[in-house]
């Protein structure tokens, strides 16, 4: 069994990388989700993510959270993972993965698993999902029920 690193945002975590988070744990027997940041985005839930993301995924047998500081080739190597799974929906997130994938493996060789999303996930956007609950649209088929609740507190209170 080899643990393997799932990274990103979550900005916040919706049913779609939880598909994924599943799938890469069925595959590999062990999936750390690693919190990370793009230093071009600006973050909604900012440090919440990481308590959103462990309490989303709370119980999952063989599914371990992490938040990632500074490079991701430098937090796989100090804990001996050699691959990392990401979702892939369309072209656009391709394009974006294949760039990192290269970058990643021309660093210190860290390999990358790029797994298509689920047919009814494909289109689904944290991006998108943030626009609709600023402008006070129903997220909550899309989100686990944590976030949900997160987001109903930030509408009472919103940060942004
Ligand atoms: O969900 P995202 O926004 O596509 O996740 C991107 C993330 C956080 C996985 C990526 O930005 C990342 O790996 N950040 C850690 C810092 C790093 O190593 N950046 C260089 C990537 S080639």
């Amino acid at each position: 069994m080899i643990t393997v690193l799932c990274p990103g945002s979550f900005d916040p975590i919706t049913v779609g990388h939880i598909d994924i988070i599943t799938r890469a744990r069925d595959l590999f027997g062990s999936v750390l989700v690693g919190v990370g940041r793009n230093n071009q985005k600006q973050y909604l839930f900012g440090d919440q993510r990481i308590d959103l993301v462990r309490e989303a995924l709370d119980g999952m047998d063989g599914v371990d959270v992490s938040p990632i500081e500074g490079l991701l080739v430098d937090f796989c190597r100090e804990r001996g993972i050699t691959a990392v799974i990401k979702g892939l929906r369309f072209g656009a997130d391709f394009d974006f993965e294949l760039q990192m994938a290269h970058m990643n493996r021309g660093l210190t060789g860290l390999e990358t698993v790029l797994l298509p999303a689920a047919a009814e996930h494909v289109t689904l956007s944290s991006t998108i999902l943030r626009e609709v609950m600023k402008l006070g649209g129903d997220v909550t088929p899309y989100v686990p029920d944590v976030v949900a609740r997160a987001i109903e507190a930030w509408r009472s209170e919103p940060v942004d």
